[in-house]
């Protein structure tokens, strides 16, 4: 298939893979770029700069196909070596970045300089259309349905992505509820280039977490996500659990009083206990509602291939059958 994405990043399927904590190590961004898709390193799973720079040689010697990185400006007290990390990509060769968080703008011009090509990820269309006058080259347009923070609009993709499309100059990905052929051709007629999966990855062979959550994601359906630090203007969509309940439970107590120190123990470094121990109860996790869409734990290669497979028989024969070009 092509698409202004697939020209954009020079891949062969419109199929990226958003950069995740704790999950998108060299291991997963080389399944998803060897599939044909565009795999993602997620930057700040790497403690310092020089351990990203060391897991980008580490993705170069598991692939020979164009992979990127993810940066995410998070709010925080003490910011990470932004700089460093930009550096650590520059010098590492990689030529593409997805951006998430706050405004990338100040990075933008030495990632250009080098011929980095930048797809910010946004959950509104106004975000999107800052992203586009700022120069960069695509957006990852998030809706209310993903996993991870949707932002505090709560805009779902059947109605943001066509807006989206009717503002956008620049190629966009639907982001947020992607998980098959179904999915993929349903964003290209709203509007879309592609698509971008975040949970969907996590259910395959070669993800780097534990089979607990990969179970666990086959497991849940579309009614085991919930919202997380609403009142905190932080608003996350994790996949339920005990920490979750805990957290809801003090958010109802404590309304807009709750502070971040209150659910630190809940949200703060629990990553690592989750997705390498398979701790499921450890902490809140990122998780989108399209989890009940996840059937199975298939390779990377044979979603992608099932995800392409399924498009072109829907577009060739159940569309095609309903206007007529088939009987
Ligand atoms: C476990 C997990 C961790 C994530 N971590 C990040 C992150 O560090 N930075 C980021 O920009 N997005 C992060 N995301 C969001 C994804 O990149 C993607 O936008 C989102 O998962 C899309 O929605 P979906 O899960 O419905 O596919 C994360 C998502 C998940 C599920």
């Amino acid at each position: 298939m092509k698409t202004r994405i697939t020209e954009l990043f020079g891949i062969e399927h419109p199929i990226i893979q958003g950069g995740m904590h704790w999950v998108g190590f060299a291991e997963m961004a080389a399944a998803v770029s060897n599939a044909g898709g565009l795999g993602l390193i997620t930057g700040l799973t790497q403690r310092t700069p020089e351990l990203l720079a060391k897991e980008i040689a580490r993705c170069r010697e598991m692939t020979k196909k164009p992979f990127g990185v993810n940066l995410t400006f998070l709010p925080a007290v003490t910011p990470p070596d932004y700089p460093g990390y930009i550096k650590a990509i520059i010098e590492g060769g990689v030529k593409i970045v997805e951006t998430a968080g706050n405004n990338p703008q100040k990075y933008l011009p030495a990632l250009k300089e080098h011929g980095v090509k930048v797809i910010h990820k946004c959950t509104s269309v106004r975000h999107s259309l800052k992203a586009e006058s700022i120069g960069c080259d695509a957006v990852s347009v998030d809706g209310f349905e993903c996993g991870g923070h949707p932002g505090e609009d709560d805009v779902p993709n059947f109605i943001l992505l066509p807006r989206a499309a009717e503002e956008l100059k620049i190629p966009f990905v639907a982001s947020g509820g992607m998980a098959d052929g179904r999915s993929l051709v349903a964003a290209l007629a709203l509007g879309a280039e592609g698509m971008n999966m975040g949970t969907r990855f996590m259910a395959t062979k070669e993800a780097p977490i534990h089979q607990n959550v990969k179970d666990a994601l086959v497991k849940a359906s579309e009614l085991d996500t919930r919202l997380i630090m609403r009142s905190l203007r932080n608003t996350e969509r994790v996949l339920e659990n005990a920490a979750v309940d805990r957290i809801l439970e003090k958010e109802k107590t404590l309304g807009k009083e709750l502070k971040f120190e209150d659910i630190i123990k809940e949200v703060g470094g629990v990553y690592p206990k989750i997705m390498k121990d398979g701790d499921m109860d450890a902490g809140a996790f990122s998780c989108g509602m399209v989890a009940g869409l996840i059937h199975d734990v298939p390779t990377v290669g044979e979603l992608i291939s099932r995800i392409m497979g399924e498009a072109d028989a829907i577009i060739e024969s159940r569309l095609a059958r309903m206007i007529g070009m088939r009987h």
